[in-house]
């Protein structure tokens, strides 16, 4: 491994005012996504779609990054260019999903263990041939009654100490994100307590399994309240909550922290990760975006599974992504959202 090469790209995936869109969904889940616009997950849509997104013209002025799935590395533009050789071509590198998902956690109802580590060594290889310069693994941590058990945050950070340790071998940076579910009725303490202990017990064992911090992303959920709370805190509230527990909790050599939406609006995200910014100056670590829905839900509805759809689409993307990359330096303004109606 290169120490270089992971510093070079860790640093590039949160220069400032750039983050990273999301765009690994794997097949059940884009044809869910697919579903809300009425249109059939098809290969072809799937490259179609794929298409309209990497090949926005500026996107590279707020992305610095774009997560692939599996299919998506080994298919291209309509213009024959793989996608991978594409994104360089333009300033933006290749990321690549990595795990094989989050399957039942055996012996604990109602929770999930990450899958994915079974020849993973082989795969980082083959994925660092087709251009990825760094890696996403996602743990699912549910909350609920009783849950989650330390034994499901054990397990799983675990498995991402594991899965970051293959990449950094390979000269990969890795993406290590613990994904507290905002779905359930929690309040944001509760939210604030399971953070806590995720992102405490995730650090602990990366350490212990010698991984280097300062080579390594964390890709994180906001400290909020769950979709399904009666009382929602607001956007300062957030801001605060999550920040404070990150101060707490990651180590200042991480090389940066990027967010997750989550099933945030995508109105709401860019606000919160603005508010984060602009109140917080001095952070250890630079603080930015990974969103899959808060940056495409826009576009995929402007798109429609539709061609002549495109131009608008990406406009509606390059406005999220605009607004986004604003939000890493504090200077988005909510103004902006009427401005671009
Ligand atoms: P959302 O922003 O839609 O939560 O997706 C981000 C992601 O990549 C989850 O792994």
């Amino acid at each position: 491994m290169t120490t270089t090469e992971l510093e070079t790209t860790a640093k590039m995936m949160v220069a400032k005012g750039k983050g990273i869109l999301a765009i690994d969904e794997s097949t059940p889940t884009i044809k869910k996504r697919f579903d809300t616009i009425n249109t059939e997950s098809t290969e072809e849509n799937r490259r179609a779609y794929r298409d309209l997104l990497i090949t926005n013209p500026n996107s590279n002025k707020y992305i610095s990054g774009m997560i692939l799935y599996d299919e998506t590395i080994r298919q291209s533009t309509s213009d024959g260019i793989p996608f991978a050789e594409k994104l360089v071509a333009d300033g933006i590198m290749p990321g690549i999903k990595v795990d094989t998902g989050a399957k039942d956690f055996a012996l604990h109802s109602n929770e999930k263990i990450t899958e994915g580590l079974d020849g993973l060594r082989d795969r980082l290889m083959e994925y660092k041939t087709l251009g990825a310069k760094f890696a996403k693994w996602r743990a699912v941590i549910t909350i609920g009654s009783n849950i989650p058990t330390n034994a499901c945050i054990e397990a799983n950070a675990h498995a991402l100490a594991r899965y970051a340790g293959l990449c950094q071998e390979s000269g990969i940076v890795p993406m290590v994100e613990p994904e507290v579910l905002m779905d359930a009725d929690n309040t944001i303490e509760t939210c604030y307590d399971v953070t806590e202990k995720t992102l405490s017990k995730l650090f602990a064992t990366l350490k212990s399994q010698d991984v280097s911090i300062a080579h390594t992303i964390l890709k994180t959920n906001m400290v909020i309240s769950g979709k399904k709370c009666t009382t929602q805190a607001n956007i300062d509230e957030v801001a605060t909550k999550t920040i404070e527990c990150l101060l707490k909790n990651v180590p200042s050599e991480l090389a940066g922290i990027v967010f997750l939406s989550g099933g945030q609006s995508a109105e709401l995200a860019t606000a919160h990760l603005n508010t984060m910014n602009q109140k917080n100056k001095d952070l250890p670590w630079p603080l930015s975006f990974s969103y899959g829905r808060a940056l495409q839900e826009p576009c995929l509805k402007a798109w429609g599974g539709n061609s002549s759809n495109i131009e608008v689409a990406q406009k509606a993307l390059l406005h999220r992504e605009r607004c986004n990359g604003l939000a890493c330096k504090g200077e988005y303004d909510s103004k902006m959202e009427d401005a671009a109606l």
